[in-house]
């Protein structure tokens, strides 16, 4: 039976339940979900991702933080292929179990993040040979291995990860197939592959699209068309990713443009689920990607202003932004099933080092010492405001 995806928007400790592997007892600890998720419990779930550092085990503090605060979690890089199946023969599941072991012991809702991505994938899945990366593999032997790595992955987790991230980006903003080794060498075919395997794999999964910049209104079209053709093909996509990588400089994308883009991908019968939501504070430097700041060419100070804090305007600014963008979550909340935050505290962001190296940012709602930032405020007291 599909799975029913009311179980997990209303009723999240049914599905943690249903996902138990057998025999386990629920050992969930006290401090689960006592802090902002609670705030948003009647609304959607509420997530972070987990680093490779905090599943590595060095730094204990986060995973408590984490346990009280949110009630969904992805692992930010620990599932991904070139993690988990570093090379053809070579399984490595280390941090992926321990981002499982965790979510159980906690409660969480866990997302499966992510399948098939042209990102951080060895090339070895793509050429023929080791050395010289020249000659790409057939249509046939890549799609053996994607099923293989789809199935092995779902396979092994599927007792406790029912929602996945299938296929990652793989649409331009203009609303075309975006050119990667995946599409040069299966073409478009490979997004409906994907899904199948992941659907054969397990039935009852919830399986998501996930992309970014989807207010993009071409490339929102071109999305729900290719997922239309599929489900015609008898292969349901159920939801659709919004990374949600905000942009608080360059006030970026409107409230409206996301408004629009989630009533758009709902009216086409996705649930919607917030992936990856942070708040860009530092200036455009996207001339200067991959490099260091202590590099650029320029004066770097007007590229990373905030080293030593943010100024109370700029934080300020922050939390409207935060609590601009939940007002609009909540006012949706009967087509969003999960908004996550693409990390925790600020130190740990990805946003530091893309796209100029060892910057200083600001997006998340804790700030490097993990204490909570305005914006956690703004957030938190909306529950206020709309009690009766
Ligand atoms: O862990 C190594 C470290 O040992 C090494 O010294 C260092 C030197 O470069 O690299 C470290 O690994 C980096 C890793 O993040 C952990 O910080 C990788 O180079 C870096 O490529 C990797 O970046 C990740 C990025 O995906 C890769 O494209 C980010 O953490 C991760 O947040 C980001 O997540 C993606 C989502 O999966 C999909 N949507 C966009 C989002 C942001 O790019």
């Amino acid at each position: 039976m599909p799975l029913n995806r009311r179980k997990f928007i209303l009723n999240h400790a049914a599905l943690a339940t249903a996902l138990l592997p057998l025999g386990a007892t629920v050992r969930a600890k006290a401090v689960y979900a006592s802090g902002l998720s609670e705030v948003f419990k009647d609304d959607f779930f509420l997530g972070t991702a987990i680093s490779n550092k905090t599943l590595s085990g060095s730094d204990p503090a986060m995973f408590k933080l984490i346990a009280q605060e949110f009630n969904t979690i992805t692992a930010e890089n620990a599932m991904k292929w070139q993690s988990i199946h570093p090379d053809h023969e070579r399984w490595d599941w280390r941090l992926a179990d321990r981002f499982v072991k965790f979510g159980h012991e906690a409660n969480m809702l866990m997302i499966g993040h992510t399948l098939i991505w042209h990102k951080q994938t060895p090339p070895t899945v793509f050429f023929k040979s080791r050395k010289k990366q020249d000659a790409l593999i057939s249509r046939d032997l890549l799609l053996k291995r994607l099923r293989l790595h789809v199935q092995t992955v779902i396979d092994r987790y599927k007792r406790q990860i029912a929602l996945w991230d299938v296929v990652n980006e793989a649409v331009t903003d203009k609303g075309r197939w975006r050119e990667s080794h995946w599409y040069d060498i299966m073409g478009e075919e490979f997004l409906e592959q994907a899904f199948r395997a992941a659907r054969e794999a397990d039935p009852s999964a919830h399986l998501m699209y996930n992309d970014f910049n989807m207010e993009k209104r071409q490339k929102q079209r071109f999305i729900i068309h290719i997922l239309n053709i599929l489900r015609k093909r008898g292969v349901t996509v159920d939801g659709v990713g919004l990374q949600c990588h905000v942009s608080l400089a360059a006030n970026a994308p409107s409230i409206d443009a996301l408004e629009a883009a989630i009533i758009n991908f709902a009216k086409a019968g996705l649930r919607v689920h917030i992936t990856e939501l942070d708040v860009d504070v530092l200036p455009n430097a996207w001339k200067y990607k991959g490099l260091h700041i202590d590099d650029l060419p320029i004066d770097s100070d007007p590229l990373d202003p905030y080293k030593n804090g943010l100024p109370a305007r700029i934080e300020q600014q922050l939390a409207e932004r935060y609590q601009a963008l939940f007002e609009l979550f909540i006012k949706h909340r009967d087509k969003i099933a999960r908004v996550s935050l693409w990390g925790t505290s600020d130190d740990e962001s990805w946003k530091n080092d893309r796209p100029v190296i060892g910057r200083t940012n600001h997006p998340l709602l804790f700030d490097t010492q993990k204490r909570s930032k305005k914006a956690y405020d703004a957030i938190y007291n909306l529950k206020v405001k709309r009690a009766p």
